[in-house]
């Protein structure tokens, strides 16, 4: 089959979605498949006319990518999907309206608020700290409501940390979405599924000295990764039962990254999920793949194979 992945666009994470792309595409060639990587601009449409790939894998993070709008593109265009459609990557793409998805579907979710930049200007500082301390005290992490790579995200632990928080976030998103700080081990939980449904990979503990931000994400060395996970065994098959009930809930195709964080009692914390995960020398899922034992590139076929299927 020839297949075209699609990396780069125009969002804050376009540097990281090349190197995804890049990535995968050596995998796939090393395993025997034929691939393109096709930097995403104006050009799209005309492009996979002309390519007429037999699947389409968006390897976009960030707005337009994982929002679902360029995969809304390649289905209009006829062409097949790898992973998740462009609804589904919709609803997850909203941490907000992901986390009550998740909530409903009985998961542990942090309480959290969202507010709107306009309302922030018209409430001012004050009243929102007010808001906030009173609904669900401090910390809190304040992130933009659709955001990736931990940009525009800040931890605020003192009530003076609370406006220059709301100024990073809002330069990502026009919604901050503000977050119960829930202590414990943040996990990153992938799930694969193959053609014979969703199945958790081992999950990868992440161990960093300051914030997980994005140069430690980014830059080898500034984070300790462990897969799997060191939990007790129940605890880590607890990680990978709510990544993949986020999944099926969620409404995600063929491969996803669950974010969680597991506080001290076991209790297992959604955070949100990924329908793009990166896939950099650094990032979390090809850990997991690794870790449970596959090549990567004779996964990523798998993959290829049963979305052709
Ligand atoms: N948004 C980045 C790419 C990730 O979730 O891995
Ligand atoms: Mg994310």
């Amino acid at each position: 089959p020839r297949v075209v992945v699609l990396a780069g666009g125009l969002s804050h994470e376009r540097e990281v979605s090349l190197r995804s792309g890049r990535r995968v595409a050596e995998a796939l060639r090393s395993a025997g498949v034929d691939v393109t990587v096709h930097d995403v601009d104006a050009d799209l449409v005309p492009a996979l006319e002309a390519l007429r790939p037999d699947l389409v894998w968006p390897l976009l993070h960030g707005a337009s990518g994982e929002d679902g709008s360029v995969r809304d593109v390649v289905q209009l265009l006829g062409l097949r999907l790898l992973g998740t459609g462009p609804r589904s990557s919709r609803v997850a793409w909203s941490k907000p309206i992901g986390k009550t998805v998740a909530a409903r579907a009985g998961l542990v979710t942090p309480e959290f608020v969202t507010l709107p930049q306009s309302l922030f200007r018209e409430l001012g500082a004050g009243r929102v700290l007010d808001t906030i301390a009173e609904r669900l005290g401090l910390p809190v992490v304040v992130k933009p409501s659709k955001g990736g790579s931990a940009l525009g995200v800040s931890l605020v632990t003192t009530p003076e940390e609370l406006p220059r928080a709301m100024v990073e976030c809002f330069s990502y998103s026009d919604t901050a979405l503000v977050e119960r700080a829930v202590a414990g081990v943040e996990v990153a939980a992938s799930v694969v599924d193959l053609g014979e449904g969703p199945v958790a990979l081992p999950p990868v503990e992440i161990v960093a000295e300051g914030p997980y931000d994005y140069d430690a994400r980014y830059n080898p060395g500034r984070v300790e990764y462990f897969t799997p996970a060191r939990l007790d065994p129940a605890v880590l098959d607890e990680v990978g039962r709510v990544a993949v009930a986020a999944h099926r809930a969620l409404g995600l195709a063929r491969l996803s990254r669950a974010d969680l964080i597991v506080d001290d009692a076991g209790v297992v914390h959604f955070l949100e999920v990924n329908v793009a995960p990166g896939m950099t020398e650094t990032s979390l899922f090809p850990q997991s793949a690794e870790a449970a034992g596959y090549n990567l590139g004779d996964l990523y076929r798998s993959l290829v194979r049963a979305s052709l299927a």
